[in-house]
């Protein structure tokens, strides 16, 4: 998009003013400039909605001091503690200015909320802020403290060093978020999720101005929460892997002080092999004996004919009631395999009697049977896209996970939706193709009325494939890629810019406790018995894992697969796809022989380094068990780099290769296109590209 398009929330307004103020679409990028200096361009993301940037810069020095103007309440000062412990670690002395600052001295900056917001954090809270920086002095107001939080995160992002000091531009953001609903799900039944996990979750969401913690926290695997009134959810259903009641507490008031709601999702009638091990008088068929180690669709299902089910249920959301206090809670209710119902003589004969001929008619009535129990407990129900049915009343909330299709179609009945499908994150997408995912993309056929009952998003990680180890880098930085698309414009669609903002917010949310950047390094360091894995960081750097289908199909995962092989040591979507990607294009352009030789002399150093890491690896994978997969793939690694060097020597000497020179180098990249160590490179299309561009010998002189 051209960047002087101006597309944006509010419209497209210049100022003349005594500073030169300069107003620029937020789908172009917002820029900075002082005089005597470079244009900086500003690292914010999520994207605000508007951007307004002046002259000059306010500098962080021994004077800088932060500060309420008016009530705030613990929530807040925690938050500006947090804010200023952040700050403290990239400039240095920002506590000492702090403490130093006595209570007459002007602030630096101020900060302003109206209120605090609810005593339960609401689905419709107003979340906006602006925040305004002068050379002089930074102002923060906002109706909430939700706005002053995240007013607080793009404060922090504004920050930049120079010339030995940190700084913030001159600049005035006006921003609200597009969608009420932004959410993460994580699933902590097939793998456990430890609680100091959970919450550096919640502090990266923090920074990515997600508002909704979705706990999935019971499946067929385990059942995660502690009941005292079923104790034997945990006891006999979570091989000692849950969280106590006093842990959740400390998970929600740990969201609650982020800005962050907390939804539980007990998944039913389906999926529940854990639930029925501990409580096995809820069954519609064979007990179950043992918790699954297999993934996958159970048979294990609630019966819904059974009174006894529903007392359960009453009393179990009535304990959990009192630990989240979120108006809504989740139900599941995908994937239930019905066959155990209509293989039950007594069940089909209750279904009969109902006049109900499929189990999903049945289904419905215990959904149907939910509702009170729920509203009794003051809570609204959620479920996944299998409790959309015209039985139910129109205030739940449908989670689409099965197509953008199913969100549409519940919409266009009435529905409350959100949309999932797009944001799994174990089908390995890039970035790219999640940021562009529209819950209501420009084309949408509904109507404006339908368009409002869409509340949002949430991203999905389930738990088959990672452990604590391993879930940070599946989750982030693609998390913030899907975070910008909730939050942002929808005229915010420039890719090129999104990933150069993300490569920013990945080393933020690392500064904030995330892993996902230490983590696969920490795994290279197990595998290769050594401190300096730089053969296999070569490797690592331009390969990703598959997806979760493909992981399944190659490696049968299961509760008991080891993880944390070379597949856990790599991350979806890495930087190099991008560099390598942006490399080609360079080296190929016509007309910039500067820039393309230094491209093609950066190529060059890439493909010798995998030259060189290649026969180091393979000697490597013969030795060591957790490296015994990925010895081919250092073969085809270093076959490649060969490749990438040829075509480049036929581009430089602008020499045409003998004629049967490209089928040769493209089978040997098919070679390396094809499933192996449940990783792929992400060169391989660029590698193409040079291929194809040497065979024509098109590249400039
Ligand atoms: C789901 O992925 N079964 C909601």
């Amino acid at each position: 998009m051209a960047r002087s398009e101006c597309g944006f929330v509010g419209g497209c307004r210049v100022r003349a003013a005594f500073l030169v103020l300069i107003v620029f679409s937020v789908a172009a990028v917002a820029w900075g400039e002082a005089p005597g200096n470079a244009p900086e361009r500003l690292r914010l993301m999520p994207l605000p909605g508007h951007v307004e940037s002046g002259a000059g810069y306010l500098v962080l020095d021994t004077y800088f001091n932060a500060g309420f103007s008016g009530s705030h309440d613990a929530r807040l000062d925690a938050a500006l503690d947090r804010m200023l412990a952040r700050l403290d670690r990239h400039c240095g002395e920002v506590l000492r200015a702090q403490a130093a600052s006595g209570d007459g001295s002007p602030r630096v900056l101020t900060i302003r909320a109206a209120g605090p917001g609810n005593a339960v954090q609401s689905v419709d809270e107003d979340e906006s802020y602006r925040l305004k920086v002068t050379p002089a002095m930074a102002e923060l107001t906002a109706a909430t403290d939700l706005g002053a939080m995240h007013g607080m995160e793009t404060f922090l992002q504004l920050v930049s060093t120079e010339n030995g000091t940190c700084r913030l531009p001159s600049v005035t953001i006006d921003d609200a978020p597009r969608f009420r609903w932004r959410g993460l799900m994580i699933d902590v039944s097939r793998h456990f999720e430890p609680v100091d996990v959970i919450e550096r979750t919640l502090d990266g969401m923090a920074v990515a101005k997600l508002n909704v913690f979705h706990w999935h926290l019971s499946d067929d695997q385990g059942f995660r929460a502690e009941s005292k009134k079923f104790p034997r959810l945990t006891e006999a259903a979570s091989e000692g892997r849950f969280y106590t009641q006093e842990q959740m507490r400390e998970v929600v008031a740990y969201a609650r002080a982020r800005g962050i709601r907390v939804v539980p999702e007990f998944d039913m009638p389906g999926h529940t092999s854990s639930l029925l091990l501990a409580y096995p008088e809820y069954e519609s068929g064979e007990a179950v004996r043992e918790l699954p180690a297999v993934f996958g669709i159970h048979e294990a299902v609630l019966d819904p004919s059974n009174e006894n089910t529903y007392k359960f249920i009453d009393a179990f959301v009535g304990e959990m009631s009192a630990i989240f206090p979120d108006a809504y809670f989740h139900i599941g209710g995908d994937e239930t395999d019905g066959k155990e119902w209509l293989a039950n003589p007594r069940i089909a004969a209750f279904m009969q009697k109902q006049g109900f001929k499929t189990s999903a008619e049945l289904q419905a009535y215990f959904n149907r049977r939910l509702l009170p129990i729920l509203a009794r407990h003051g809570k609204k129900m959620m479920g996944w896209d299998e409790i959309l049915n015209p039985a139910l009343p129109k205030d739940i909330v449908i989670q689409s996970w099965r197509g953008e299709a199913s969100l549409a179609a519940g919409a266009a009945q009435g529905y409350v939706g959100i949309l999932s499908a797009p944001y799994y994150l174990d089908a390995q997408k890039t970035s790219e193709a999640m940021f562009l995912a529209d819950p209501l993309p420009a084309d949408t056929k509904l109507t404006p009325d339908q368009q409002r009952l869409i509340l949002g998003g949430e991203v999905c990680m389930w738990g088959e494939q990672i452990n604590a180890q391993t879930i940070d880098s599946r989750n982030w930085p693609r998390t913030m890629a899907i975070a910008e698309r909730f939050w942002s414009p929808q005229s915010d669609r420039d890719v090129a810019d999104m990933y150069r903002r993300l490569r920013m917010a990945s080393l933020e949310l690392e500064d904030v406790g995330l892993t996902h950047i230490s983590g696969p390094q920490k795994i290279r360091r197990s595998i290769w018995g050594a401190e300096d894995t730089a053969p296999l960081d070569v490797l690592a750097a331009v390969s990703e894992p598959v997806s979760f289908g493909e992981r399944y199909r190659g490696q049968h995962t299961d509760a008991l697969t080891t993880l944390g092989r070379s597949v856990d040591a790599v991350v979806p979507d890495p930087p190099s796809r991008q560099e390598i990607a942006r490399l080609v294009d360079a080296t190929l352009a016509p007309g910039h022989a500067g820039e393309s030789q230094a491209a093609a002399m950066e190529l060059r150093r890439r493909f010798m380094q995998w030259q060189a890491a290649a026969p180091v690896i393979e000697a490597m994978s013969r030795r060591s068990p957790m490296l015994s997969d990925i010895g081919q793939r250092a073969q085809q690694l270093g076959a490649s780099g060969a490749v990438g060097l040829d075509a480049l020597s036929y581009l430089e000497t602008h020499s045409a290769p003998a004629p049967e020179w490209k089928a040769r180098e493209m089978a040997i990249l098919a070679d390396a296109d094809q499933p192996s160590a449940l990783v792929r490179f992400v060169f391989l299309p660029e590698l193409r590209k040079l291929v194809e561009a040497a065979a024509a010998n098109l590249s400039q002189p």
